[in-house]
């Protein structure tokens, strides 16, 4: 699958069939994920792959999120800012360490549709209660909870697909140049 059908196919669900994903594609899609480029060249990132039937459970209640521990596996994503903070001031510390975590995210759910695996990126989750579940280090911040399996039916993926009107968000050569 080329990357265009990648990005195109891809689409946020929560259920998954029960069916195992290949220890070598979840490898993939994770060494896809560190390749992502890096502030700095600095991958202040970690996962954690989570595949164990009832700490997926207490995942998805952390996450408020029903249904995502029917993934085969779920990946947490966690951050150790000082890594950052050594070379960038506050601000930009914290700027880079969403955008590196994003793009490497990205990267796993393009992977990931690629596989036709179907995944979500959920970020509203309860911190202190996840650090406590997977024993995470004070120092790291999760940044995203990666179910990812089998679409249990194209039916459920929400398609929000890109409703925009192109012409709108894109300006040439200078700001609203477009506008009517
Ligand atoms: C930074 C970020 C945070 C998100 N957090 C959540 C979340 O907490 N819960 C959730 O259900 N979906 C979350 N999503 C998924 C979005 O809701 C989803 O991508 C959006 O509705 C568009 O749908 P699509 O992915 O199918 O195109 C998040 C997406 C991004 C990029």
């Amino acid at each position: 699958m080329d990357v265009y059908d990648a990005i195109t196919r891809r689409k946020t669900v929560y259920s998954f069939l029960d069916k195992e994903v290949n220890e070598e594609v979840v490898l993939k899609l994770i060494d896809s994920a560190i390749k992502s480029p890096t502030a700095g060249g600095i991958r202040e990132y970690e996962f954690i792959i989570v595949t164990n039937p009832d700490k997926k459970k207490e995942i998805s209640r952390v996450s408020l999120t029903p249904h995502i521990d029917s993934a085969p596996f779920i990946v947490i994503v966690i951050c150790d800012k000082s890594k950052m903070d050594a070379v960038f001031d506050e601000e930009d510390s914290e700027t880079f360490c969403v955008e590196n975590a994003a793009l490497a995210i990205e990267n796993l759910l393009l992977m990931a549709s690629s596989y036709g695996l179907g995944s979500a990126w959920i970020a509203t989750l309860q911190q202190e209660e996840l650090r406590k579940l997977l024993a995470i280090p004070e120092k790291y911040k999760v940044r995203g909870i990666i179910p990812i399996g089998y679409i249990k039916e194209e039916g459920e993926i929400r398609n929000s697909g890109p409703k925009v009107d192109i012409s709108r968000i894109v300006h040439i050569e200078k700001f609203n140049n477009n506008a009517n």
